[in-house]
């Protein structure tokens, strides 16, 4: 079956969207449409992610820097459901653009379910003293105060909903030391940090995860390895999405707290 010819029958009950899909085998499936939050869907895994999350008939709420890159896009979102995909001109480091995105998002009637904070620089390969100060400001900026911004305006909106589940996309970078990449890796250290801590302060019915999304080509994944033909050699953003995607809405409660990889 075409992608573009899946058909989607759609009930609203309450706050919730149920879609029934039929399916490749012949049968109906039922399943809940959940409003997806990602930072960084300009492009790399945030986009990939988008597109895969809307091709299963799932709201997309996304984010960047880059109207142009949103613009191309929205299109191709809206091409594979009529949901009420919302893309919004922010900069994470920004704690008023934040703030006038979640307002946006409020009177849109778009609070999230799940949020991805997937938004990240990386930087060059070098020792830490030889770093450029703007190097170290945008990297701790956009990886550690970016995903504090996200999470200081959106996480109030859940607990008023009563629910959320919060991913906040580390690295094996996070998790182990690798020489001359001390300014990317303290930051994705600070991510897991931060989502261990906060695991501990929601309620209950909310919860909070790190993700290291495994070795997948991007701008990203070339510029750490310092080469896009080394980069190229690993898979593809689309071919990580179908995988992620699965992983994103399979993340429960019960997972608060938790490190967790997509291999
Ligand atoms: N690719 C990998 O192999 C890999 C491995 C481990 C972890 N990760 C993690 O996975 C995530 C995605 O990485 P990627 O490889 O897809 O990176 P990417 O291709 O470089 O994309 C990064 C995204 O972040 C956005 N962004 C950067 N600064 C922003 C800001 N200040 N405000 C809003 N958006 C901003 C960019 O959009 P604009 O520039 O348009 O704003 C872009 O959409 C990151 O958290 C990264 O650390 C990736």
């Amino acid at each position: 079956m075409n992608r573009n010819t899946i058909n989607y029958y759609k009930l609203a009950l309450g706050n919730s969207h149920y879609n029934y899909r039929f399916e490749e085998s012949g049968c109906w499936r039922m399943a809940v449409s959940k409003k997806i939050l990602i930072t960084g869907v300009s492009k790399g895994l945030g986009r990939a992610l988008a597109l895969e999350l809307a091709n299963r008939n799932h709201t997309i709420i996304g984010c960047s820097r880059d109207q142009s890159k949103l613009d191309s896009l929205k299109p191709l979102l809206f091409n594979f459901s009529s949901n009420p995909h919302f893309l919004f001109n922010v900069d994470v480091t920004s704690n008023s653009s934040v703030e006038m995105f979640a307002q946006a998002v409020v009177e849109n009637n778009l609070v999230p379910d799940i949020i991805v904070n997937n938004a990240a620089l990386a930087c060059r390969k070098c020792k830490i003293w030889e770093t450029e100060v703007e190097e170290v400001d945008n990297v701790i900026n956009t990886n550690v105060k970016g995903t504090i911004n996200i999470m200081r305006h959106f996480i109030p909106l859940m607990i008023h909903n009563k629910q959320g589940i919060i991913i906040n996309m580390s690295s094996d970078a996070g998790r182990a030391a690798h020489r001359e990449y001390a300014l990317y890796c303290s930051s994705k250290w600070a991510v897991e940090g931060l989502s261990k801590c906060v695991a501990k302060e929601l309620p209950e019915e909310l919860a909070i995860v790190s993700l290291d999304p495994g070795a997948v080509y991007t701008d990203m994944l070339a510029l750490c390895l310092g080469d896009h033909h080394m980069a190229s050699q690993f898979p593809s953003p689309r071919q990580w999405a179908s995988k992620a995607a699965t992983t994103v809405l399979g993340i429960t409660t019960s997972d608060n707290g938790a490190s967790l990889t997509i291999n």
